[in-house]
C-alpha cells in the first residue's frame, strides 16, 4: 500500500514539477483576547445565527470590547441540528442552540469575566479512548 502511495506521489511530482514552498507572509495579526467562531452553515443560518452574531457584536460594541474580541463565521461546526452554534476561545467552549438573548450573558460572563457561562455551555463528553494497535 505504501509503495503504491509513493509511486503515485512520484508520478504527481513528475506531472506538476517540483513543489515550491511559498515564503511566509510578512504580515502581522492583531492580538485578541478572545475569538468567537459563529456557525453560519445552512442549518444554523436558518435558525438565526446571523442574528446571534449581530447581537454578540452589538454587545461587544456596547461593552467597548469590539477591538479585544474577534468574531468570525465558520461554515459548519458539525452539530447542525443543535444550532445556532458557536465556540468561544479561550478555552474553547461550545455554545449550542444560541438565541440573541444569550449574547449579553456570553459577553459579560464569558468574554468579560473570562469563564464559560455554565448554563449555556454544552456539556463535554469524555474523549474516546484510542484503540491500541496489536503488536506484530
Ligand atoms: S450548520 Fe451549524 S453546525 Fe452545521
Amino acid at each position: 500500500m505504501a509503495k503504491k502511495k509513493d509511486k503515485r506521489a512520484a508520478e504527481m511530482r513528475r506531472e506538476t514539477g517540483p513543489v515550491t514552498v511559498p515564503a511566509r507572509p510578512d504580515a502581522k495579526v492583531r492580538d485578541y483576547d478572545a475569538h468567537v467562531l459563529v456557525c453560519k452553515g445552512g442549518d444554523c443560518k436558518k435558525r438565526g445565527s446571523k442574528d446571534v452574531q449581530r447581537a454578540l457584536k452589538d454587545e461587544l460594541r456596547a461593552a467597548d470590547m469590539n477591538r479585544d474580541v474577534r468574531i468570525d463565521s465558520v461554515e459548519c461546526l458539525g452539530l447542525c441540528k443543535h444550532g445556532p452554534n458557536a465556540i468561544v476561545y479561550p478555552p474553547g467552549t461550545w455554545y449550542l442552540g444560541l438565541i440573541e438573548a444569550d449574547a449579553p450573558e456570553i459577553v459579560e460572563g464569558h468574554l468579560k469575566n473570562g469563564g464559560p457561562v455554565e448554563h449555556l455551555a454544552a456539556e463535554l463528553r469524555p474523549r474516546k479512548k484510542r484503540r491500541s494497535r496489536p503488536r506484530s
